[in-house]
C-alpha cells in the first residue's frame, strides 16, 4: 500500500539507509553510545519500501521491529556500520546517513571486564572513527555514484551556518538539519527540520510525524535522480 500519495516513483531504484546509533565498546559489558531511537531511519526504511525501492537498512542498535520489505544488516560499532554501508552502497542509487555514528571509540577495549579494585579508575583514552559520509562523499567525487548522498545533523546552536559548513565539509547534496532540544528529535514521533542543498536551497519541514519527513527527503532525492 502506497501511503505517501506519491506513487512508485523510487521503482527500480535501490536506497540504502543507515538508522540507530553506535556503540564503541569499553569491554564486554560497557560501551559508548547516544541517544539514537532509530525512528527516523525506519520511517526512512519503511517510505522508501512504500515507494517501490529495494532498501538496505543498516540498523545500529535499534530496538524497532523491522520494515517490511527491507533488507536489515545489523551493526553495532561505527566500524561496522562503515563496511557493510560501503558495501551496500557499490550497487545503490541514494544512500541517506540517519544514523548516529560515533565520532570516538576507546583505543582500546578490555577483552575482560573492567573490575572496580582499588585506586583511581583507568581513563578512557579515545580516538577517531572513520566518517562514513564524508568518505561516502569521496567516493562519489571519484565515481559519480552512489549518485546522491543524504547526511543528517543535530545541531544545538548556529543550526543553519553549521549546517551550511557541514554539507560542505562531507560532499553531500542534502543535509537534513535538526534541531536538539524542546522534546523534539530524540526517541519522538514527530521531527521539524531543515533540509540544506548543496545548490544552496533549503526546504523547511514543520514539526510533524518523522514519515512526513521522511517522504520529503525522497521527494528531493527522486527530483535528483530524474
Ligand atoms: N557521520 C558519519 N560518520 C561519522 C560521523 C558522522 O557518517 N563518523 C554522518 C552522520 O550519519 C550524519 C552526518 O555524518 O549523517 C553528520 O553527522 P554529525 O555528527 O552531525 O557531523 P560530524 O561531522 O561528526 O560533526 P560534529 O562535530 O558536529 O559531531
Ligand atoms: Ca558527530
Amino acid at each position: 500500500r502506497v501511503l505517501s500519495g506519491r506513487g512508485l516513483d523510487l521503482a527500480g531504484r535501490h536506497v540504502v539507509v543507515s538508522a540507530g546509533g553506535t556503540r564503541e565498546a569499553i569491554d564486554p559489558v560497557r560501551f559508548i553510545g547516544n541517544r539514537s531511537s532509530g525512528l527516523q531511519g525506519y520511517a526512512l526504511a519503511r517510505t522508501a519500501v512504500a515507494r517501490g525501492a529495494e532498501v538496505t537498512l543498516v540498523s545500529a542498535n535499534v530496538g524497532l521491529p523491522d520494515p517490511a520489505g527491507a533488507k536489515v544488516v545489523r551493526v553495532d560499532s561505527a566500524r561496522r556500520l562503515r563496511e557493510a554501508v560501503l558495501s551496500a552502497a557499490g550497487h545503490a542509487d541514494a544512500v541517506v546517513m540517519a544514523a548516529a555514528v560515533a565520532d570516538f571509540r576507546p583505543v582500546r577495549q578490555s577483552d575482560t571486564k573492567i573490575k572496580k579494585s582499588s585506586g583511581e579508575p583507568e581513563p578512557v583514552h579515545l580516538t577517531k572513527n572513520p566518517d562514513v559520509l564524508a568518505e561516502l562523499g569521496e567516493i562519489r567525487r571519484a565515481a559519480a555514484f552512489p549518485r546522491v548522498l543524504v547526511g543528517f545533523a543535530a545541531e544545538t546552536d548556529d543550526v543553519l551556518a553549521n549546517g551550511r559548513a557541514k554539507l560542505e565539509r562531507k560532499g553531500c547534496d542534502l543535509l537534513v538539519v535538526n534541531q536538539v532540544g524542546e522534546n523534539l528529535a530524540f526517541g519522538t514521533p514527530d521531527n521539524a527540520a531543515v533540509v540544506l542543498s548543496a545548490d544552496g536551497g533549503s526546504v523547511e519541514i514543520p514539526r510533524g510525524p518523522k514519515e512526513d519527513l521522511a517522504d520529503v527527503v525522497w521527494d528531493l532525492v527522486v527530483a535528483r535522480l530524474s
